[in-house]
């Protein structure tokens, strides 16, 4: 079998603690052996291999695991930002303008749209994505979201209930019967996850609780954006129901705070939601502190977050939301795949896929010490230089 060796690693984030020091596992004058697409070995610096890689002393982490983005979609809401940044205030209601758009685009179209912004998510080193419909809201179009993604991901969530559309005005119990009826029937085959935006304005705790149920027992896993705008039901709910990820926790009472801490649902951070809609950061060391699994993702889509630059999301989560610099990086790389349940992703490890990016810097702490600045210079996706 051809192993591939990155060798000359002056600084290897490995994320296993039993490989090297503290909970990033980290090991110095590394080398980094990959057969078939896995990490086989972590060795000192100097190892053999049939294609040699010369890191020159730079440091080498894991692929960035996106556990939360809208990546499907048509139109655009730049001005709708630039507004908010005049001061109006972010409205769940944006999201209907999208769907505008989003029904009015072929299959084609949003085929291209959307491996552009997987390719920009892939030059700024996110090596695993999920991508969620929700602009589509009706059976054909959500469908045909979900089959947009599937091409690039096989973490597809169906978010029919992400807000209801129009047509449904003032019967939104009509339109969660559509969601955990028909539409579920058509989009479950091609998701792994369903998702349900709980939030005033959007699904109530009935409404939500609903949805997650249809597509539990379709089969599929939980995921659900919680506590984005206003305290809410949104995190207990994720917690009661067994919910991989609850999302957003913006803004946290004490009793989320212990649901999280007493559950297995994933606290996941999206610093740039935050950011792009000035909402208030949420403070997630009193979250890392009570105990709970979190992560941080880009939410990447076109109303709240356009983004797919995980390391700004690092940044402000350093900056503003109070985690270290590594519990930050575990995050958006461990984080992530333990918010999707994918234990071969987020490390460097022996068994785990050989997603790994080099930095162009000697230390994982430039991500944030040098904002802005595109720091992924070389890029293995299973093993192999994307
Ligand atoms: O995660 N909160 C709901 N969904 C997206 C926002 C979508 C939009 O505004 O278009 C989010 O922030």
């Amino acid at each position: 079998m051809t192993a591939t060796v990155i060798d000359r690693i002056g600084l290897l984030v490995t994320n296993d603690h039993s490989l090297g020091e503290g909970a990033l596992g980290l090991v110095r004058d590394a080398a980094l052996v990959i057969e078939d697409g896995k990490v086989v070995a972590v060795e000192r610096a100097g190892a053999a291999g049939d294609q040699h890689f010369d890191a020159g002393g730079r440091c080498v982490i894991p692929g960035f695991v996106d556990s939360h983005t809208h990546l499907v979609f048509a139109g655009d809401r730049a001005d709708e930002f630039a507004a908010r940044m005049a001061g109006r205030p972010y409205e769940a209601g944006g999201i209907r303008v999208t769907t505008e758009a989003t029904r009015a685009a072929t299959f084609e179209e949003l085929t291209a749209l959307t491996r552009r912004r997987r390719e920009e998510a892939l030059r700024a080193g996110i090596t695993h994505v999920e991508i969620k419909s929700g602009y589509g809201l009706d059976v054909d179009t959500e469908r045909r979201c979900c089959e947009v993604a599937r091409a690039h991901t096989e973490d597809v969530t169906f978010l029919g209930a992400h807000v209801v559309p129009p047509e449904f005005r003032e019967r939104a119990d009509a339109y969660v019967d559509l969601v955990c009826g028909e539409m579920l029937a058509a989009c479950a085959p091609l998701a792994r996850w369903i998702d349900v935006f709980c939030e005033e304005g959007a699904f109530d705790a009935d409404q939500s609780r609903a949805v997650l149920a249809a597509g539990r027992a379709a089969g599929l896993g939980l995921r659900v954006h919680g506590n984005q705008l206003h305290a809410g039901p949104g995190v207990r709910l994720a917690v009661e129901m067994g919910a991989a990820s609850v999302d957003h926790c913006t803004h946290l009472a004490d009793a989320d705070v212990e649901a999280l801490a007493g559950g297995d649902t994933v606290a996941t951070f999206l610093p740039a939601a935050d950011f792009s809609t000035r909402q208030p950061y949420p403070n997630a060391r009193r979250v890392i502190d009570a105990g709970a699994q979190v992560a941080i993702a880009t939410n990447c889509n076109p109303g709240s977050s356009y983004t797919t630059s995980m390391s700004f999301c690092i940044a402000l989560a350093v900056r503003d939301l109070r985690m270290t610099i590594e519990e930050a990086l575990l995050a958006a790389t461990a984080g992530g795949a333990r918010s999707l349940r994918r234990d071969e992703l987020g490390r460097l490890a022996p068994g785990a896929r050989a997603d790994a990016l080099l930095l162009d810097a000697p230390s994982y702490t430039h991500l944030v010490y040098r904002p802005g600045v595109p720091l992924v210079s070389a890029t293995w996706l299973a093993g192999v230089r994307a």
